[in-house]
């Protein structure tokens, strides 16, 4: 048991990652009771790497035909937490309606995940289902989730002290960590099931949105990518998804997602490379080794400079 980064003060060392405390409970009935289905879509991400804006980009591009409006689309009027829930915080929460619902949404089925590759629920792995991954530089992923935190904890705990967490976050010590070992489980996936895992970075779908649109839309055998009219529908797509438009909209600036989280919180400055404000030399160069350390070899890297 540990503190650390994650929702709830405290982090349990479970199944080789380190699960927040709360959510134990939650994690275990997932994975006994969720049942996967052959068209069944999952965002899995590292948290604060990019989910909420995958979950939209993907939701719109599944149900593209579905809603051709976007002057009236869900994702103007529904957080993209809402369209696209996490069925492990409804197990830790014991929703049981929502639980129920589950097994009616309307199909596919689009879902989502942090829990890393080997610890999912066996039906996922087995299944035929599909599943779309997130990642982002570890230098920005953890000012990321260094803000997240701190804004999300309730007034009457202390701050995370940033050097502190840092220091944890360096020893894997993070909800859902260690950071390098859920990327690397679901990067070897990908490598060797293709059509079952497409693995993404946060700097790519960044700096090229189009082309990692259609990579998502071909993986899902979506019929977006043909037809003439394909290019506007993806720039739609992507124009309602942007940061700035997102963050914007009414129903993300108030109110909460079922585990409580003010939804303004999801949305802070959508950059690459704002860490170089809070690092000092020692600690980038701590960080690199690490990155080097636990990734080199591996094939994986990333920029951390927009
Ligand atoms: P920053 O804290 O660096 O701004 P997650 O969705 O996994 O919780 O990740 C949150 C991060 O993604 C935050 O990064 C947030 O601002 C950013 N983000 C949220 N929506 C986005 C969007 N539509 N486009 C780009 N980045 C987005």
């Amino acid at each position: 048991k540990e503190s650390g980064l994650g929702a709830g003060p405290y982090l349990h060392l479970f199944q080789d990652f380190w699960c927040p405390t709360n959510s134990v409970e939650g994690v275990n009935k997932f994975q006994k009771h969720f049942d996967a289905k052959d068209n069944d879509v999952f965002v899995a991400s590292f948290p604060k790497s990019g989910t909420t804006w995958l979950k939209a980009l993907t939701f719109a591009i599944v149900n593209h035909q579905q809603f051709s409006s976007f002057d009236n689309h869900p994702l103007l009027s529904s957080n993209p937490h809402e369209l696209v829930p996490f069925p492990e915080f409804m197990y830790s929460h014991d929703l049981h309606d929502q639980i129920l619902s589950l097994s009616n949404k309307s199909e596919p089925r689009l879902l989502s995940t942090h829990l890393p590759f080997p610890s999912l629920p066996q039906s996922i792995t087995k299944s035929n289902c599909k599943i779309i991954y997130i990642c982002r530089n570890p230098f920005d992923t953890f000012v990321s989730v260094w803000e997240f935190f701190n804004k999300i904890k309730p007034v009457s705990s202390p701050e995370f002290i940033f050097e502190e967490a840092f220091e944890k976050y360096c020893n894997g010590i993070m909800g859902f960590g260690p950071w390098w070992s859920h990327m690397l489980g679901y990067w070897k996936e990908s490598i060797t099931r293709r059509n079952k895992v497409l693995f993404l970075k946060y700097e790519d779908l960044k700096e090229d949105t189009v082309f990692h649109v259609k990579r998502i839309a071909e993986f899902l055998d979506s019929p977006i990518t043909q037809g003439g009219e394909s290019n506007t529908v993806i720039e739609h797509i992507i124009k309602l998804c942007r940061f700035e438009k997102m963050k914007d909209l009414e129903v993300n600036k108030s109110g909460c997602i079922l585990n409580g989280v003010e939804k303004k919180n999801f949305f802070r400055k959508g950059e690459i490379g704002d860490w170089i404000n809070y690092f000092s030399p020692s600690m980038i160069e701590k960080l690199s080794k690490i990155i080097e350390e636990k990734l080199g070899g591996s094939g994986l890297s990333f920029k951390v400079h927009s």
